[in-house]
């Protein structure tokens, strides 16, 4: 009798689509009040997906977890996870809207 040995194949940990939709309402609203609606920049400068290439994922993350002390961007670590922040790095680099 043969063994199978099943992997399962479960996806990483991953935001709800209503978690998303709550991140994706922040940038617009709470970073957008700072960086832009569209993220073409305000008080804050632009955050592109062109301005963006600077920074892996995990430095933009951290960016935004700590915030750039001595300036007026805020550190986000009361508000979002690790994970949270990483999945706004991922669309501040990846897509525009
Ligand atoms: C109160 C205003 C304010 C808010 C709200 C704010 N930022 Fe900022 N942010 C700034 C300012 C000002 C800078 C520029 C700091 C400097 O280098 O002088 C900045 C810089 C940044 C940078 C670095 C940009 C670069 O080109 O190096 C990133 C990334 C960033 N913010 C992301 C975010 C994200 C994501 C949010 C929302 C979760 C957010 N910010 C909310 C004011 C804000």
């Amino acid at each position: 009798m043969a063994i199978l040995f099943s992997i399962s194949l479960q996806p990483q940990a991953q935001l709800t689509e209503s978690k998303q939709q709550q991140l994706d309402n922040l940038l617009k609203h709470d970073c957008g009040s700072c960086h832009g609606i569209n993220r073409n920049g305000g008080l804050g400068p632009s955050l592109l997906v062109s301005d963006m290439e600077k920074y892996s994922l995990e430095s933009l993350a951290a960016v935004i977890l700590n915030g750039l002390p001595g300036t007026a961007m805020p550190p986000w670590s009361d508000l979002i996870s690790a994970e949270e922040a990483r999945y706004l790095a991922n669309r501040l680099k990846s897509t525009q809207d």
